[in-house]
Order: structure tokens, then C-alpha cells, then sequence
């Protein structure tokens, strides 16, 4: 049973169908029927998905006749993906295209197309979609409500496209600050990761995967698996992890989503111990297909067979390469622009290197995701699509905003005075584009004037709030081009103008940026920024620092400088009016980090680990200690008011694996404004035959105070939750003490039974 309680999430999830998609399919005969009138050529199409823009004529923007019958009509392409670069589509455009699609495939094959999209943080690739913070804030919000109500949201404005599949949500665990994707992810926690993805899962795809219906839309869940975690931070580098911490952190929470209904998931375009994940039967089909008895759809992620070759090195050529990744197990080849691979799977299975019964499975897994998504019976739809953004979906927006925006630092600056005189400044401080980062309209979150006039940047939103706001940049980014690149010339300008006013708001932190060309060889925040904050704090004006940022840019030596800093991530759309309510103390801050805070660009820790990661110093004449020093920990974020924790109880006092343990603390406001907590309940193996991790989250829900309320919050969580993956493939539960703790109150509770399981 899981612990959080929110009304919206618990509908979803009673709704929802308990079993993962395994051979239950009504389907399975028109199926059986569809693969044997099929061709070989046929076959091989449906496993293919090309972009939209290799089908569209560049000089009109309209698709390309020629184009379509040597995709559709000659090597039978099945799936198609993407928008085209640079440009925002609108629903109208987009249906168009779909709706010809889907006419030529039904004309050609008798068979529907299944389009999809990369919505990552709302409808992101919509003119007017309603965008929500970025992941990693959503995480920040310990509230699933949220994801929930992304998922619905995005589902539905996905739909209003024709399109009914998006590559959503991402499972990636941000373990590795540099890498330029942690905000795409639910921060560092398994956890954390398996809440909410599950949450947005069941509200992307609706009650019934099998029956998906016209506001719901078929997920990806990617990528799997570990892509977040490569050893150098840059983007699809390789990672080396051992099995059962593989088990442990990266294969859950997928399992978790495809016990929840997940339709199809996405492959890690990197490596795992030296093997690409585009050609692990392990990790493709035993753990999944074959543990799970899953009969969703595997798709690759971009050009990643072509990768296996070209890249990797493990194949000599593209046919080598396709034969390593569909016996794997992949399903469907992103290929983007080559719809010839067609022909050349045909050729492997005449070749006797690829068998057909491969073939036949992976096409049954495509035609499926089909069928549930109603596709045969109505490849366009009709449907009343005025909710799109409508002020039900932008108020969910700026809620999971609001509760997203983390205080990690107030000297009592915060709240601003009513009549403040606020100097705004940083090269965030006037920029929607910042606020939403990548994956917002354009693929690098480019490109966007036209589509954002109607939001407030920080500097706006405040001048809308408070009566004395000034605005002087001091720092600029560039529009077009490098991301990184800084016009620190207005230094002085800004200093000037601090001289007027009475606080200082510095926004600073990163431009946006997107997967490769987000990649740093540095996580400290660029030095004209740090500059720029250490000149204002030199005026003697208090400075609140406030962090825009993708990924936790290291700032340990103007930190020091801010009399408050709010960590305010990628928030979307309406973070601004978000951050403003927060500033003012309209709205109350409830966010805490899903992710550590680096102090040093070498010293990078999660919050779970291993403990001898921080040692004590030794006894005797020679000293072995290690010390963690971090800015900030996981699961930091302050409030106006404060929450005292009191009669933390756990029982039983002595358990075995079949156990439920009840863990009850009593949480009181004891300041005087009303404000929310999450409550968050960490485990701790005491003594463990591997090197234990300091501390678990098991468990956490979100409440809402009064000032002077106290709620008693009550928590659940299976034992079988305590136990870790051993080196052998099985879990294991060990007979001894473990603490549970929660707000700084622990109790020890004893496993009297050693068990391991499979
Ligand atoms: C990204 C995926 C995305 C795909 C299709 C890739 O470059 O890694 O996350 O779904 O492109 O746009």
C-alpha cells in the first residue's frame, strides 16, 4: 500500500485496473488475424517510426506526397514522432497532419498510425498547452496530486493534436548533478520517483489501458534504464552500476509503472557495464517481458541502432546492429529519418538472422497499443476540445508552481515588506524562458517569443505584486546560439541601480538547454553571475538569491552573501506569479529538495549513501575520516511558519517480512501562519551484510496546518520495503535492528527473521 493520500491521486489509482498489461488484452484475436494476412514487408514497417519533419516538404511546411508513398505506400512505416524543429505546432496543424497520416496508412495497410510526442512538463509541444513545472519541481512538491494532475492535463491537450502517445513520463533518477537532464527527472530518490511517475502514469493513461479513451493517451515511460547516472555527467556516456543496485533504485520504480499500466517505455540510448541497453536481452526482455509477463511495446530512443554501430562499436554495421536490438528485444526502431530499415529487417529474417517468431511478437506488441488506443476503429476522432488551457488547467498549474518553489534559506528578509523599494536583477530575472527550460515548445526551449507574451517573467510578476520594482539585468544571456554564453557588461549598471533600493531580487542560475548540448564541464554557476552577486552584496543591500536553474549549480561562495536563497528550479509558465505570491507571503513555501545540494564540484553525495561515504574521525594517531559537506540535503526547505514533530510511534517493536509496519508522529504548526509539511519517513539498516545506506525514504505524504493545529499522520509501509538487493538477483531482509525516523525523532524496530526472496 502506498502512503500518500491525496483525493485526486486515490480516485485515479481506484479506478485504475490493479494488474500490469500481460496477455489480458480483449485483442488478441484480431491480433492473430492482422499477422497472418501480413506480409513480411508489412511486418517490418509497423516496427518503424520516422519523424514527422523527413515527411514534409521544407519550402511549404506541408507533407510531401513523394515523401509519404515511399514511407507509407512502399516500406509501410508504422509510427511516426516529433514536431518540426524550431516551430510550436498548434492543435489545428497538427490534426491536419495526423489526420492525412492516418488516412494514407488506413488506405495503404488498413492499418492506423500511431504518432507520438514528446510532452515532458505539460503539453510542451502545444502553442497552447498548459504548462506545469518541470519534473524535478514537481518532485520538490512531495505531492502526486500534482503529477496527476499534469498527467490528466497533458493527456487530454496531447489528444486535441490527434496525437494519443507521448514519451512521458521520465524515470530517470537525477543521481548525478551534472548531467544535463536532471530536471527531466523526479530528482535522486527511487522512491519519490516511483510516486509520481506511477501517479502520472494512471492519469496519462486513464482507467482501463485497454480501453484508453479519447482523454487519455497511451505512456512511454524512459528511459530505461539508470540514464541519469553516467559516470562522466554527460549525456549519454556510459554508466556502470552493479546489478543489484540496479534492482534496487532503476528497475522498481519501471516495474512499479508497468504493474501501474504503462503501454510502452523507452530505451536507455547509453550503456550499462559496458553494455548498450539497445542490445541487452537481460534488461530488455528477461526483466521485463519475461519477469513482468508484460505485452507492452519497447521503442528505442533517437538513431539508437544506427548508435550500436556508429557509437558503440559493438556492431560493424547497421544490419549487424538491427539484429542485436530486435533479438534483444526492441519492438519498434526510432529511426528517425530511414524508413529503408524496413527493407532491412526484411532482409535479416530472410537471412535467417532475425526469426520470424521475433518479428511476429514485436508486431503484436505494436498492433496491441493499437487496439487499446482505439485506433483501428477510430484512427482521427472528434471531440469538444475547449478546455485546452482553460483556467481550471492553468490554477493546477500554478498550484503544483507554488508548492514546488523551495526556501532554503531566510535571515527574515522574507516576506518582502508591502513597500519595499526591490531592485530586480540577473540574467533570469526577464525571461519566460528560463522559467519553463528545455523541452518547452522547441526542443531546447528556444525560439519561443511568440508563444509567451501572455506570461509573467519574475520581473513582471513582482511589478504586478509590489508597487516599487526596478529592473536592471547587469547580466544577459544570448537569444540565439551558445546557451552558455553570458554580456556581463551591465555589472555596473545594476550595482548603480542598488543604491535606490531596498532589497535586492538576483535571479541567476542557467539558460535553457536540453539532453547533449546542455553538457558542462564545470557545476559551478558561471563566475559573471557569482561576480554579479558578490558586487550587489558589496552595496550592503540585502540580496535574496533566487536559483533558476536545470540542475544544482554549485554557489558556496556567494551563498554566504544572500540573506535569503530560493531554489525555484524550472517552474514553468506560472512560476513567476508562483515565486511572487511566495515573496510576498501571499502564499506560504512548501517545497522541499528531491535532490542534494552540492557545496563542492567534487564532492557529489545523495542523500542515501552508503555510510561509510561520511566517517567519524579515527581513534589513535592516524585519522581515516571522510566528511560529507553538502549546500543543502535532500529534503531541505523551509516554511514562515514551523512544524514540531512529537510521539513517534512504530510498531510492531519486532517484525518479520509479512509485517505492515504502522509508523504514527504527531506534526503541530508551531508558528503563526498556516503552511503544509511533508512528512517524510526514512529507514535506516542498522547492520546489513552489504555496506548499508545511511537512510530510506519509505514513505511520505503532505498535511496542512493552522497555526497551532497538530495532525497525527500515520503512515504505512510493508516490510518487505526495508530489504535491499543482494548480489545473487534475490532481496533480502536481515534479521536485526533498524531505525525508522521522521523530523528528527527515530525509534528502533527489530527483524527477528532473516527471509530473501526472488
Ligand atoms: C530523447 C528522448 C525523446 C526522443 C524523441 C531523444 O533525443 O532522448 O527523450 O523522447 O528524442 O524526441
Amino acid at each position: 500500500m502506498k502512503n500518500y493520500i491525496p483525493t485526486l491521486a486515490l480516485a485515479v489509482i481506484i479506478a485504475a485496473s490493479c494488474s500490469s498489461p500481460k496477455g489480458n488484452s480483449p485483442y488478441e484475436a484480431q491480433i492473430k488475424k492482422q499477422i497472418d494476412r501480413m506480409t513480411l514487408e508489412e511486418k517490418a514497417g509497423q516496427m518503424v517510426q520516422i519523424t514527422i519533419d523527413a515527411a514534409l516538404d521544407p519550402s511549404t511546411g506541408e507533407l510531401n506526397q513523394s515523401a509519404l508513398d515511399e514511407m507509407i505506400g512502399k516500406y509501410k512505416v508504422g509510427s511516426f514522432l516529433n514536431v518540426v524543429g524550431g516551430v510550436c505546432p498548434s492543435a489545428e496543424w497538427m490534426s491536419g497532419i495526423v489526420t492525412a497520416l492516418q488516412e494514407k496508412s488506413m488506405a495503404e495497410l488498413g492499418i492506423p498510425t500511431v504518432y507520438g510526442l514528446d510532452m515532458i512538463h505539460g503539453a510542451t509541444y502545444l502553442d497552447q498547452g498548459t504548462f506545469f513545472p518541470q519534473e524535478v519541481n514537481l518532485a520538490a512538491t512531495f505531492n502526486p496530486e500534482h503529477a496527476a494532475n499534469m498527467g490528466r492535463i497533458l493527456a487530454y491537450e496531447t489528444r486535441s493534436m490527434q496525437v494519443p502517445w507521448v514519451f512521458s513520463p521520465v524515470m530517470d533518477l537525477g543521481r548525478n548533478p551534472l548531467w544535463p537532464r536532471q530536471y527531466e527527472s523526479w530528482g535522486e530518490d527511487p522512491y519519490v520517483q516511483t510516486v509520481m511517475a506511477e501517479a502520472e502514469t494512471r492519469a496519462i493513461q486513464g482507467a482501463d489501458y485497454n480501453n484508453v479513451g479519447l482523454e487519455n493517451a497511451a505512456v512511454s515511460i524512459k528511459h530505461y534504464m539508470a540514464y541519469g547516472v553516467p559516470a562522466t555527467g554527460k549525456d549519454r556516456t556510459p554508466a556502470y552500476i552493479p546489478d543489484y543496485e540496479l534492482r534496487e533504485r532503476y528497475f522498481r520504480p519501471f516495474k512499479a509503472c508497468i504493474e501501474a499500466g504503462a503501454l510502452t517505455l523507452m530505451v536507455n540510448s547509453s550503456s550499462i557495464n559496458g553494455v548498450p541497453v539497445h542490445s541487452s536481452h537481460k534488461l530488455l526482455t528477461e526483466w521485463t517481458k519475461e519477469e513482468l509477463n508484460w505485452d507492452g511495446m519497447i521503442v528505442t530512443d533517437w538513431a539508437d541502432i544506427d548508435n550500436l554501430f556508429q557509437r558503440d562499436h559493438i556492431a560493424a554495421d547497421r544490419k549487424e546492429a538491427l539484429v542485436l536490438g530486435i533479438n534483444a528485444g526492441i519492438d519498434m526502431i526510432m529511426d528517425p529519418y530511414r524508413a529503408e530499415t524496413a527493407q532491412d529487417i526484411c532482409d535479416l529474417v530472410r537471412e535467417g538472422r532475425i526469426p520470424m517468431s521475433r518479428i511476429d511478437d514485436a508486431v503484436a506488441r505494436v498492433l496491441r497499443l493499437k487496439y487499446r488506443l482505439g485506433l483501428f476503429d477510430s484512427p482521427t476522432w472528434e471531440f469538444d476540445y475547449s478546455k485546452v488551457n482553460c483556467p481550471e488547467f492553468v490554477a493546477q498549474a500554478t498550484a503544483a508552481a507554488v508548492e514546488s518553489e523551495v526556501l532554503l534559506k531566510n535571515d527574515g528578509i522574507l516576506p518582502l515588506k508591502e513597500n519595499a523599494r526591490i531592485l530586480v536583477t540577473g540574467p533570469n530575472a526577464n525571461s519566460i524562458r528560463t522559467l519553463n527550460g528545455g523541452w518547452s515548445y522547441t526542443w531546447q526551449g528556444t525560439d519561443n517569443p511568440a508563444y509567451v507574451e501572455r506570461f509573467n517573467t519574475i520581473y513582471e510578476a513582482l511589478s504586478a505584486r509590489f508597487s516599487n520594482v526596478k529592473y536592471v539585468p547587469g547580466i544577459t544571456y544570448k537569444e540565439y546560439g551558445d546557451w552558455q554564453e553570458e554580456d556581463a557588461s551591465g555589472i555596473g549598471q545594476a550595482v548603480a541601480a542598488a543604491a535606490g533600493c531596498d532589497v535586492i531580487v538576483a535571479c541567476v542560475g542557467e539558460n535553457t538547454y536540453c539532453e547533449t548540448p546542455g553538457n558542462i564541464n564545470d557545476l559551478s554557476m558561471s563566475a559573471n553571475q557569482r561576480n554579479l552577486v558578490k558586487a550587489l552584496a558589496a552595496t550592503g543591500k540585502p540580496v535574496v538569491l533566487i536559483l533558476n536553474e536545470g540542475r544544482p549549480r554549485v554557489i558556496n561562495d556567494i551563498e554566504p552573501l544572500a540573506s535569503a536563497v530560493v531554489d525555484i528550479m524550472l517552474p514553468g509558465n506560472y512560476g513567476a506569479d508562483a515565486l511572487a505570491a511566495l515573496l510576498s507571503g501571499d502564499e506560504n513555501f512548501s517545497g522541499k529538495l528531491p535532490f542534494t545540494y552540492p557545496k563542492w564540484v567534487n564532492s557529489l553525495h545523495t542523500y542515501d549513501y552508503k555510510v561509510t561515504e561520511h566517517r567519524e574521525v579515527m581513534d589513535g594517531a592516524y585519522n581515516y575520516d571522510a566528511v560529507m559537506d553538502v549546500q543543502w540535503s535532500f529534503g531541505d526547505g523551509l516554511s514562515y511558519t514551523t512544524f514540531a514533530y512529537s510521539n513517534l510511534s512504530v510498531t510492531p517493536e519486532e517484525f518479520t517480512a509479512g509485517d505492515e509496519i504502522t509508523v504514527s508522529v504527531d506534526v503541530t504548526n508551531s508558528g503563526d501562519v498556516k503552511g503544509k509539511e511533508s512528512v517524510l519517513v526514512y529507514s535506516s539498516d542498522l547492520v546489513a551484510s552489504i555496506i548499508p545506506d545511511v537512510r530510506r525514504l519509505r514513505a511520505f505524504t503532505k498535511v496542512e496546518l493552522a497555526p497551532g493545529e497538530t495532525k497525527t499522520v500515520t503512515l504505512k509501509i510493508p516490510a518487505r520495503e526495508l530489504a535491499f538487493a543482494g548480489d545473487d538477483g534475490k532481496w533480502h531482509l536481515e534479521e536485526g535492528e533498524f531505525r525508522i525516523s521522521a523530523g528528527g525523532l527515530g525509534e528502533i524496530i527489530n527483524c527477528t527473521a532473516t527471509s530473501d526472496w526472488k
